[in-house]
């Protein structure tokens, strides 16, 4: 049988992949739309248009209030909502979480979903937030795991099930839910109550969840990154693994005047231009658009423009191999997001595991790109080098380099590599002609330790004047150090 997942194409831990459901195979990475039964500002067909593929509503809504439920358990979810494509529902979790109980048990939710012919299936979980005491976190996973168990033993067909995991801001318990739930063969995975860390801005407690999730489960199961519908942090999010996001978010921040870009969102009433391509904003002027009649249509259109924009353009970075450069990009759109960067490449340990080997060209992007899981995988095979005989490290070509037994070319953020070795991924980065700090103190180390794995070798390294750094000093004592300046003399 072929999978419900296929993974057609990766960089660093994103995917491409391809998700079966009963009302067809949707494209990952995607953003389901969510859509609220009772108010529908752009309708669920029309959600096409903008790019979706996949909606999100919510059964416990639709269960609550007598006339819908009638109708979906009639028409069924599809005829409710008058949608052929594959729709996932919520159980209910999330008003859980908000008004502390909700007036339906977990086998009552599964089963409704299950008969108005949801595509995923969500048990209902306790999500339980960030900052709460260990104990808390596992008493209330032991709950979820319990509901999980049931839902499994429920729901065995053609309807996906969905597996939350929780474990609040506890990166052993958010393992240790996601291996009990891969152990129990979900078809997707969720991870739950992130939209507190999301709305505090504390992207580097969310990337720290994400990777713990993900430590945990199969590295071949679907992953949606529940809450999550700001595009700013998609592209962060799909490097980590994430394939789904949900976003009510388009049609909140409209209602509150808020315009969504890929930077990050502004009130429309501060804009004097719309920097956006879409229609709507290629229409109206930002005047136009602040005193619309239907601004908040407007507005909620545009947000699903570029979000599903950010998509797309998250889609062709993995398929180019320069996904990472598009995250060093985006989160510089916020200094906590830039937080969550720099504890991205705090697990380049673990994202080195799933990164490619080769891709496009590596481009040099700020500091945090000396921490690239690139970077540290050169560092590990530093020891499968073995020279001897007389080496010179330089930057570019020098006068006299031909007399030496082995020609290294040093390029931080790496160090120093055999030159035969120039043309190859990723020793071909483009990297700026002055080095950061960063870049020069990883390229200075890594060359420190190729040189003390040498010791039959005799070393020169032709330095460029603007590199300064105290490690210049210890490497003195086991290389010769030429300014290039007076190499030529
Ligand atoms: N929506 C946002 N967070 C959650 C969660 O943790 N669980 C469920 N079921 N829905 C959510
Ligand atoms: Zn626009």
């Amino acid at each position: 049988m072929a999978p419900i997942f296929e993974i057609l194409d990766k960089d660093a831990g994103g995917r491409i992949g391809r998700l079966k459901t009963p009302h067809g195979v949707v494209e990952t990475p995607t953003v389901m739309p969510v859509i609220n039964p009772n108010i529908q500002l752009i309708s669920p067909k029309e959600m096409r248009d903008f790019g979706a593929e996949i909606l999100i509503t919510n059964s416990y809504i639709i269960y609550r209030k007598e006339e819908l439920r009638e109708k979906a358990l009639k028409e069924g979810l599809h005829g409710l909502l008058d949608f052929d494509g594959p729709i996932m529902t919520d159980s209910g979790s999330f008003q859980l979480s908000v008004y502390g109980s909700v007036e339906v048990t977990n086998k009552e939710i599964l089963e409704f979903q299950q008969k108005i012919g949801s595509d995923i299936i969500v048990p209902l979980d306790i999500p339980t937030p960030p900052d709460v005491s260990w104990k808390r976190a596992e008493e209330e996973l032991e709950v979820t795991e319990e509901r999980l168990r049931e839902a499994r033993e429920l729901i065995r067909g053609e309807q996906l099930l969905a597996c939350p995991v929780q474990g609040s801001t506890h990166p052993e318990l958010r393992e240790r839910a996601a291996v009990h739930g891969r152990d129990l063969e979900f078809e997707v995975y969720p991870l739950g109550a992130v939209v507190p860390l999301m709305e505090a801005y504390r992207y580097a407690e969310l990337v720290d969840v994400i990777a713990a999730c993900k430590k945990g489960l199969s590295p071949t199961a679907p992953v949606h990154l529940f809450g999550a519908g700001h595009p700013m942090m998609f592209a962060l999010a799909v490097a980590l693994g994430c394939d789904l996001f949900d976003s009510a978010a388009y049609a909140l921040y409209a209602k509150a005047g808020r315009y969504i870009t890929a930077q990050g969102t502004s009130h429309v009433d501060k804009l004097s231009y719309l920097p956006c391509p879409c229609p709507i904003c290629s229409k109206y002027s930002a005047e136009e658009l602040k005193t619309a009649p239907n601004r908040q249509e407007l507005l909620a259109k545009h947000n699903l423009y570029a979000t599903f924009a950010e998509i797309r353009l998250i889609k062709q970075r993995i398929k180019e191999g320069n996904l990472l450069e598009l995250v060093e990009q985006r989160c510089r759109a916020h200094p906590r997001l830039l937080d969550g960067l720099k504890r991205l490449y705090e697990h380049s340990e673990w994202l080195e595991e799933v990164d490619p080997a080769t891709k496009s060209t590596f481009f040099y992007c700020g500091p945090e790109s000396a921490k690239r899981p690139e970077v540290l995988h050169f560092e590990k095979k530093l020891d499968r080098f073995s020279l001897e005989g007389k080496a010179i490290i330089r930057t570019r070509p020098v006068k006299g380099e031909k007399e030496y037994a082995r020609v290294l070319v040093f390029k931080p953020p790496f160090g120093a590599y055999p030159v035969e070795m120039e043309e190859v991924y990723p020793f071909n980065a483009e990297v700026p002609r002055v080095p950061d700090r960063e870049a020069l103190e990883k390229a200075l180390e890594n060359t420190l330790k190729l040189i003390e794995l040498n010791p039959e070798a005799e070393f020169t390294f032709v330095c460029e004047e603007v590199f300064k750094h105290p490690l210049l000093e210890k490497l003195a004592e086991k290389a010769k150090i030429v300014y290039r300046k007076d190499w030529e003399k």
